[in-house]
């Protein structure tokens, strides 16, 4: 008897804890979509006394980062920076230490016995070696009822004027949410015993209503105004962390097997789906929310363009691209009907790891309308030979739920919220304040 006792015992302290963490609170982060430049912003709360900062949302970014050049902007009485050897140099592993180089006086950024790691600006693929590792006070999001603050939000300050180039007038620092290093965004608020390091993501198409990232496992909701449980179509696939260098090991690759136009595959160049470790990690697919519109590496381009275009209806005549415009193709709307997707053109599948597992790219996501009756394929054609094959852009994952489940190494793909008439600024907007 006793022998049955204890396991079962085990097994029901198993299940309450499980209980436990499945009621884990999300924290709820609104992403603002600035309008010239599409960028997708996020405002948090830093320093003593709190000031409100914006920083552009860098998904495989590994820290927080705010700009640290000018030396009287950045006032705190509580930023410290981290000593050498210290808990916090090991935590964002750190690979070097010293003294204030850069600066006459010390200042945040430039402080002695300091230890310091990579920064980077993914608008401009830029990265410096001497991004301060400090602490300070942060406040971001919210939780329902509660307003959680970090008393010690492990950042880096930069103190490179080079770094804020191309950021969104106002913004001055990104907000890492890379999976690798323990002090970018969701692996550092999952210390606190309220969150997980699962988090969902949910891009506002419009600049006029907040997307939002719920850092948590879920159940994410919308309401449209009954509840929409979004999760219950995502398809998972396998997050693949490319050791491409050092630098680069925190951003979100995944392997696609195909892609689809209207249903049929495109004659793709397998070898440049996966990345290539000889090549020093080049090729394979990655997410950015840095970057506006999806990039293809020129060849894919090619064929998924001349299969895209074939697809449209016969009575859609093809059109020169707008002067200045970084889109290669672009059509007369004129014939193309509406649909509660978006533009009823042809449908775009990123296979995953089987026929049957794809993310679905309908007209909202594929196409951008540039003028009143001009619309350009919303892809952008690039020479990738050093780069990732693809990179998902922002406008192709707006108004689509994205989970990334960091403990179980995996990214979910939500079909359009379109479909259910809802979208992602109708998460639950009464918690916020
Ligand atoms: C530095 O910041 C201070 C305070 O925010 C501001 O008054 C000053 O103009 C800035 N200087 C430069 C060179 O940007
Ligand atoms: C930090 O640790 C390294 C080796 O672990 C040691 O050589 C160095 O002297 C230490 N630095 C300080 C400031 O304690
Ligand atoms: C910082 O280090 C430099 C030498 O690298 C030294 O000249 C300076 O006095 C130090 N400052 C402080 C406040 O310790
Ligand atoms: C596919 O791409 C690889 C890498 O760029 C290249 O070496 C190979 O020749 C390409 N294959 C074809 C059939 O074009
Ligand atoms: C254009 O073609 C589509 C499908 O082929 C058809 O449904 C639509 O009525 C046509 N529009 C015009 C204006 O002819």
């Amino acid at each position: 008897m006793v022998t049955v006792k204890l396991p079962l015992s085990m097994l029901l302290l198993f299940l309450l804890l499980n209980i436990f963490q499945c009621s884990a609170e999300i924290l709820y982060i609104p992403v603002t979509k600035e309008a010239s430049t599409l960028q997708h912003i996020i405002e948090v709360g830093q320093r003593t006394p709190l000031v409100p900062i914006k920083l552009l949302v860098h998904l495989g970014g590994r820290s927080l980062w705010v700009d640290c050049t000018n030396s009287s902007s950045y006032k705190s009485s509580t930023y410290k920076s981290a000593v050498c050897n210290s808990t916090q140099c090991f935590m964002s592993k750190s690979h070097g230490c010293g003294n204030c180089k850069f600066r006459s006086q010390l200042q945040p950024g430039c402080n002695n016995n300091t230890c310091y790691i990579w920064g980077e600006n993914p608008l401009i693929n830029t990265y410096i070696d001497h991004a301060e590792v400090a602490e300070d006070v942060l406040t971001i999001g919210s939780t329902p009822g509660v307003r959680v603050t970090w008393p010690r939000f492990i950042f880096t300050c930069l103190i490179d004027p080079d770094m804020v180039r191309l950021l969104a007038n106002g913004v001055t620092g990104t907000a890492g949410f890379g999976h690798e290093s323990l002090i970018s965004i969701p692996n550092q608020l999952a210390l606190d015993p309220r969150f997980t390091r699962t988090f969902g993501m949910c891009l506002s198409s419009s600049t006029r209503s907040r997307g939002v990232i719920f850092i948590g496992s879920g159940p994410y909701n919308v309401y449209k105004p009954k509840k929409v449980d979004i999760p219950k179509d995502i398809v998972y696939t396998k997050l693949i962390t490319n050791k491409r260098g050092f630098l680069l090991s925190d951003e979100y690759y995944f392997q696609i097997s195909s892609i689809r136009v209207a249903g049929q595959d495109v004659p793709l160049n397998k070898t440049l789906l996966s990345i290539n470790n000889k090549e020093h990690g080049t090729g394979g697919t990655k997410i950015s929310t840095a970057m506006p519109f999806t990039i293809l590496h020129t060849t894919y381009y090619d064929v998924v363009k001349t299969a895209f275009i074939k697809a449209l209806p016969k009575n859609v005549t093809l059109v020169e691209p707008p002067p200045m415009s970084q889109f290669g193709d672009c059509f007369s709307s004129e014939n193309i009907k509406n649909s509660n997707v978006g533009p009823d053109v042809p449908v775009i599948d990123i296979v995953l790891y089987k026929p049957s597992a794809f993310w679905r790219i309908y007209g909202a996501n594929s196409v951008v309308q540039v003028t009143k009756d001009v619309m350009c394929l919303a892809f952008v054609r690039q020479d990738q030979r050093w780069n990732p094959t693809i990179v998902i852009g922002a406008h192709q994952l707006e108004e689509n739920l994205l989970v990334f489940d960091l403990p179980r190494k995996k990214i979910g793909f939500g079909s359009s919220l379109k479909l259910q008439q809802a979208s992602c600024s109708m998460y639950d907007n009464t918690i916020m304040s």
